[in-house]
């Protein structure tokens, strides 16, 4: 069974719908690890209720960047990590992280990449008027929100919403794709072909 670990910052609904598609069954492999960049994340907590082991890295306990992400792989290496889920992760990774677990990172982003790419990429399609957002999941290289996308999911902007209701819209979108894509990606049906993704052998015989 693979093994994989889920990084976070924040509230992990992310995280929490990941760990109920464990629970159901959807997703088989092991969630092992949940490595948080900050020991405020309300994620832990969610960790902790599901009973998975969680580790914080603050960069701010570190000289650099670098060496925060040796640390992590390290710890990931000892827990034998297959694959790493960003769920919320507001750390950029490092190349050197990238390339020890290359095209086996998966990042979902409140926005149709690669528009609104960054931190806050949800806030800024809602300020700067746009009429479609969405959620990307993609695969994470060595640029910012940049690899090849696996899903998209387009979310309408609709005249009366705040930027709660939209976020709300988003994460239910979010909490239902993001578990199919890792679905897939464990059973090893995300073909790569250059930029783009292929489903392969899905029931409608895609690909
Ligand atoms: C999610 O909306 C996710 O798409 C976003 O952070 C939120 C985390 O929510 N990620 C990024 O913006 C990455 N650039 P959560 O902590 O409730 O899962």
């Amino acid at each position: 069974m693979k093994r994989f670990a889920v990084f976070v910052s924040g509230n992990g609904s992310n995280l929490q719908a990941i760990i109920d598609a464990c629970q159901k069954g959807q997703i088989k492999s092991q969630l092992a690890l949940v490595v948080s960049s900050t020991d405020k994340a309300y994620a832990l907590e969610r960790a902790e209720k599901a009973g998975i082991p969680s580790l914080v890295f603050n960069v701010r306990d570190y000289t650099n960047k670098q060496s925060v992400d040796r640390d992590i792989v390290i710890h990931l290496k000892q827990e034998k990590i297959d694959f790493i889920v960003l769920a919320g992760y507001m750390r950029f990774l490092t190349p050197f992280f990238v390339k020890q677990y290359a095209m086996k990172i998966l990042n979902i982003h409140p926005s149709l990449l690669p528009a609104f790419k960054g931190g806050s990429g949800l806030k800024d399609a809602f300020t700067y008027g746009a009429k479609v957002t969405g959620v990307t999941v993609h695969f994470v290289n060595e640029k910012i929100d940049n690899g090849a996308i696996i899903f998209q999911h387009a979310v309408p902007i609709k005249d009366d919403d705040t930027l709660e209701s939209l976020e709300e819209r988003i994460h239910r979108v979010e909490h239902k794709i993001y578990p199919e894509a890792i679905a897939l990606f464990e059973e090893d049906r995300l073909k790569v072909k250059g930029r783009k993704v292929f489903i392969n052998g899905g029931p409608s015989g895609e690909c």
